[in-house]
């Protein structure tokens, strides 16, 4: 839950790991844990559906040969961007601009027919969305308030807060920020927009620390709601369940899924991912023949990984992310 906190508290040390991994503005988790999960074949196939600034994208193309490829894409224009000017003179990567609702369409477009080796997900904001003020993310920033990870979305978070209803505020505040003091928080926005609309983060946030009564440690009493309007802004959950499933239908036998998340809603939808596909249909239990569109397509591998002490006390953000993997089971 601490996402958005702890990438805005990074420390210098946070940014020192950046610049040994060679990424400009985005300090990657978990690099190890995912490469050793995805145990990237020299000749593989391999999908990153959130390229970022390009961390765990650069740690594939390291491992991979001549005949190795990575499609790589992002909902965020300036992301892709990064990725062409990064790694697009590389014969071996593809970038393209891509929600995980536009995936698979997206894959089709480029042809991409053969199942994949690994399909990789590092969810949530990179550190150069939050760290330009001019997109809208940061409470600690004041800028227009956008939150927009695709800028061609119609609607900003200043467009949501001006026309939501109190009681839709108040359900995405509660549910996707888990905060406490959300009734309060959206009443307060419902009755200050009457007056003046709300256009700049700085604005926003110092009317929601008015209306938190309590103070979580080291965390700005923005985080929650902040995060909750970005993620409702964004469709982040939805997006997550259809970009799970596309991964599910393209990856090869004994193909890897990998996900690495940072919010407790979103562990909880991958993990029940993984286990629906790791089962046969329930409804079929105890059956002694089961159809085939029945049978598991996924095995669990290990269980869900955390960053080690190392790596958190290197880079604060790690401290929230958690990585699960799976593997596709021969059709
Ligand atoms: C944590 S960053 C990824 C960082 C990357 N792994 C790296 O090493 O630089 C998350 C990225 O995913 C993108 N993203 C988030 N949700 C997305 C979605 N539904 N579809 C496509 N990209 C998404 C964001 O725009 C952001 O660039």
């Amino acid at each position: 839950m601490a996402e958005v906190e702890s990438i805005e508290h990074r420390s210098a040390a946070g940014a020192r790991v950046a610049d040994a991994l060679d990424v400009d503005e985005h300090a990657p988790v978990l690099v190890e844990e995912l490469l050793a999960a995805l145990e990237v074949k020299a000749e593989g196939w391999y999908c990153d559906a959130t390229f970022g600034r390009g961390g765990h994208s650069g740690a594939i193309l390291a491992r991979l040969g001549e005949g190795g490829r990575l499609f790589a894409f992002d909902r965020d224009q300036q992301a892709v961007a990064a990725g062409r000017e990064k790694f697009g003179a590389d014969q071996r990567f593809g970038i393209g601009q891509a929600a995980f609702a536009g995936l698979e369409a997206a894959l089709d477009e480029r042809g991409v027919s053969r199942g994949f080796d690994g399909v990789i997900f590092d969810l949530g904001v990179s550190s150069p969305q939050l760290d330009d003020a001019a997109r809208g993310f940061s409470f600690m920033r004041d800028g227009p308030l956008d939150m927009r990870m695709d800028t061609r979305q119609a609607q900003s978070a200043a467009a949501w807060l001006a026309r939501a209803p109190l009681e839709e505020i108040e359900k995405v505040i509660a549910t996707l920020g888990e905060e406490r003091f959300a009734r309060r928080i959206a009443r307060a926005i419902v009755a200050r927009r009457s007056e003046r609309p709300f256009e700049r983060t700085t604005d926003l946030a110092e009317v929601i620390a008015a209306n938190v009564k309590t103070r979580e440690p080291g965390k700005h009493p923005a985080t929650r709601s902040f995060q909750a309007i970005r993620m409702h802004i964004n469709q982040e959950l939805e997006q997550l369940n259809t970009g799970l499933e596309a991964a599910r239908r393209r990856l090869g036998a004994r193909g890897r899924l990998c996900v690495i998340s940072f919010h407790s809603l979103e562990d909880r939808a991958v993990k029940r991912f993984m286990r629906r596909h790791s089962q046969a249909d329930p409804m079929y239990a105890g059956l002694p023949m089961i159809p085939d569109a029945a049978r598991p397509t996924l095995r669990v591998i290990g269980k869900a990984q955390r960053a080690s002490a190392v790596e958190t006390a290197r880079n604060p953000r790690a401290r929230s992310a958690t990585l699960r993997v799976a593997e596709r089971l021969a059709p």
